[in-house]
């Protein structure tokens, strides 16, 4: 297993969704069951001191405001990935824009 880093990453480009700063191993998501917004939801966030996701989050594909998490954010591990540094599954010389 990788380990986390107590320190947080930089982010790689401007646009990158945030790392994931903590262990998500035992966090599944499928159609139902999702344990990221049991602490993440705006609702509830102050409890377990998480950060509240943006409001684009809360968006639905017509740009609706919605109570609860989009379906279109639903699977968070799409864009959140945990913070692990690893080597560069395929050489590349990305280099971000400024
Ligand atoms: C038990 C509560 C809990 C659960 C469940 C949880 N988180 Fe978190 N998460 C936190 C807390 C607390 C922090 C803040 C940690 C810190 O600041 O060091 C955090 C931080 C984050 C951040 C960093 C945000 C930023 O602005 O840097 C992301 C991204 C994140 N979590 C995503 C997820 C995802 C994706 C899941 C589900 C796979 C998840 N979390 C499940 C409590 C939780
Ligand atoms: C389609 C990609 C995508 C999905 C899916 C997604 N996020 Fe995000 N998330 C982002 C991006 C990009 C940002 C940074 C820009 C922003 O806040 O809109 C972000 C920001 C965040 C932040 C930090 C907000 C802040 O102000 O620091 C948290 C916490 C977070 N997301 C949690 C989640 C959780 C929990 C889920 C699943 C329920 C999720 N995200 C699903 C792309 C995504």
């Amino acid at each position: 297993m990788l380990h986390q880093k107590e320190i947080r990453f930089a982010r790689n480009y401007r646009q990158q969704p945030p790392l994931v700063p903590h262990s998500i191993d035992q966090y599944q998501i499928d159609l139902r069951a999702n344990r990221c917004p049991s602490c993440h939801d705006w609702t509830v966030a102050d409890v377990h001191r998480a950060p509240t996701p943006s409001m684009t989050h809360y968006l639905d594909r017509e740009g609706n405001q919605m109570d609860t998490i989009a379906g279109t954010r639903w699977c968070c591990k799409q864009c959140h990935v945990p913070e692990a540094d690893t080597p560069e599954l395929v050489d590349n010389t990305f280099k971000p824009s400024n």
